[in-house]
């Protein structure tokens, strides 16, 4: 037990990593049931352990074998410090092993939902209701054949004989299967008798603790030196410079790049709340004319993302340049896009790079600081009310680098970003009158390169497509399409063509992603 910074006592949880794409998670619902805990490497010393003094440690997942000799290993000091220890899956292979229990390859990789049945009583399954199954999710290849001297089985599933093992006097759990993962739908409850029950701790953290131990951290980490970031005004990287700011003032530089891109009213609403609400050290860069220069006749999308992205950073750089003696570079990467980069190649990984200002730290040789690693993004969006963020930043849509550019098929211009920002701001005030607009991924509009026949009194009209894209989504991998109710519609292509010169017909775009994408470029 340690004390925070208000002096009250705080309770810690060490996780120790094994490379589980789960471990994140294990954190997460520690911090969603109020106890602080930190992540570190597997091989932690014992000695670092020590100093740490947790209240608990949890032993992830990981994807190796036991039975390999070079697979990763903590301390088995650990098991001696009298703190209780939850080992999850290879965890808990680790602890069977190490204990002196027998793990061996399992007949076939035990993959997906499962039942287990609770054979004893103990704390760890208190509340549980007996004799009935619990769901669980697994994801295994070995198994623990014999648990170590002084533990028992206290439950077993038709594929794994000893799907938990204990040594209650030891306090000493091993989970075959994964309660982080929502497959496991009491899962949180297995957790929280951990926390609670075993460790005898009590809910005594939450996203206000984060700021107070982020902003020491950044002031150790940035010493005296200067930090740039790119202020877009969404929620991740208005978070990132009010956390600097609040830690190093001045000295951090958050840099605003109007590139004309952008929807109606933004630059005026980020200006305001960055110079007015909550001021800090705002470089405001007015780049439009220079974007819409090199967007003139490129209709290729790659083309247009590749010269916005080009001249983004150039921009960027020009102004970093101007300010000096700069050393590093702040940057919104939440844990999501922190998984993505390593494990999944798609597109999204080149989006990410793109949104992230990619190659410039390499290039203009600054060190990252990336507060928000840990965080998933409705951690971030708390985190933001906490820090007094206005509600159209902490609620805001996610919206792409390249801006309405990709919104608009064919031609960049300006006669035809003014079209599209005049029928983008009444879709998203029409969804916020239904109150839909906090509910659904995104909703926007998108200006077609393509122009047909209409009627208007006794005119006939030849003029633009607006398609309207409302999609729901957890992640913006994978979407569906929003059935909006047909008042709405009806009402948005209504106002849309009425009240949008040079619009005539507006249509709604009912694909999916996969096969579709959310933009339209
Ligand atoms: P797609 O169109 O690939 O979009 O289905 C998935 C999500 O990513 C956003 N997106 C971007 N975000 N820079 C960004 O910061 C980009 O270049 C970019 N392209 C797409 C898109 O709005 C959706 O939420």
């Amino acid at each position: 037990m340690t004390k925070n910074l208000r002096g009250e006592t705080v309770h810690k949880v060490l996780i120790l990593d094994f490379g589980s794409q789960y471990t994140q998670l294990i954190a997460r619902r520690i911090r969603e049931l109020g106890v602080y805990s930190e992540i570190h490497p597997f091989n932690y010393p014992l000695e670092k352990i020590k100093a740490f003094a947790p209240d608990g440690i949890v032993l992830s997942g990981g994807p190796a074998s036991v039975l390999d000799e070079k697979s990763p290993k903590c301390d088995i000091g650990i098991f001696k410090i009298g703190v209780p220890i939850l080992g999850i899956c290879y965890g808990m292979q680790l602890m069977a092993q190490l204990l002196g229990g027998r793990v061996e390859k399992g007949e076939k990789r035990e993959y997906g939902p499962a039942e287990i049945l609770i054979l004893k009583e103990s704390p760890l399954f208190a509340d549980f209701p007996s004799n009935t199954p619990v769901k669980v999710w697994m994801s295994h290849g070995d198994r623990v054949e014999t648990v170590p001297p002084g533990f028992y089985v206290l439950a077993q599933s038709p594929n794994s004989p000893i799907s938990v093992m204990a040594n209650e006097e030891k306090r000493l759990y091993g989970l075959q299967f994964h309660p982080e993962v929502v497959h496991t739908p009491d899962g949180k409850k297995i957790l929280a008798n951990f926390l609670f029950r075993i460790c005898r701790l009590e809910p005594d953290w939450n996203i206000g603790s984060f700021i107070e131990q982020t902003i020491p951290k950044i002031k150790e980490q940035v010493g005296k030196g200067n930090v740039v970031c790119a202020l877009s005004g969404g929620v991740d990287s208005s978070v990132v410079a009010v956390l600097l700011n609040k830690a190093i003032g001045k000295r951090l530089h958050a840099i605003f790049v109007n590139n004309g891109l952008l929807r109606a009213g933004e630059v005026e609403e980020v200006k305001e709340v960055f110079t007015q609400k909550i001021p800090l050290n705002f470089h405001y860069v007015d780049a439009e004319k220079r974007f819409l220069g090199i967007l003139k006749g490129v209709t290729d999308p790659e083309e247009k993302r590749k010269r916005i992205g080009r001249l983004f950073i150039e921009v960027f750089e020009e102004e970093a340049r101007r300010i000096g003696d700069v050393e590093f570079l702040a940057q919104g990467t939440l844990y999501p896009d922190v998984i993505e980069s390593v494990s999944f190649k798609g597109p999204s990984a080149t989006i990410k790079s793109h949104h992230n200002v990619g190659g410039l730290p390499e290039r203009m040789h600054l060190k990252l600081i990336e507060p928000l690693r840990e965080l998933f993004k409705d951690e971030v969006r708390a985190l933001a009310k906490e820090l007094g963020l206005p509600e159209f930043i902490i609620k805001r849509q996610p919206f792409p680098g390249p801006g309405l550019a990709i919104r608009i098929l064919g031609e960049v211009t300006k006669e035809r970003l003014s079209i599209l920002r005049a029928a983008d701001k009444i879709v998203n005030e029409e969804m916020k009158r239904f109150g839909l607009y906090d509910k659904v991924w995104q909703s926007f509009a998108v200006l077609l390169p393509l122009k047909t026949v209409g009627v208007m009194g006794d005119e006939r009209t030849y003029e633009h497509v607006i398609a309207l894209r409302i999609v729901d989504s957890t992640d913006g991998m994978t979407a569906d399409w929003v059935r909006v109710p047909y008042e709405l519609l009806a009402r948005i292509s209504n106002r849309i063509i009425n009240e949008v010169k040079g619009v005539n017909r507006v249509v709604y775009d009912i694909s999916s992603k996969p096969p579709s994408t959310i933009e339209w470029e």
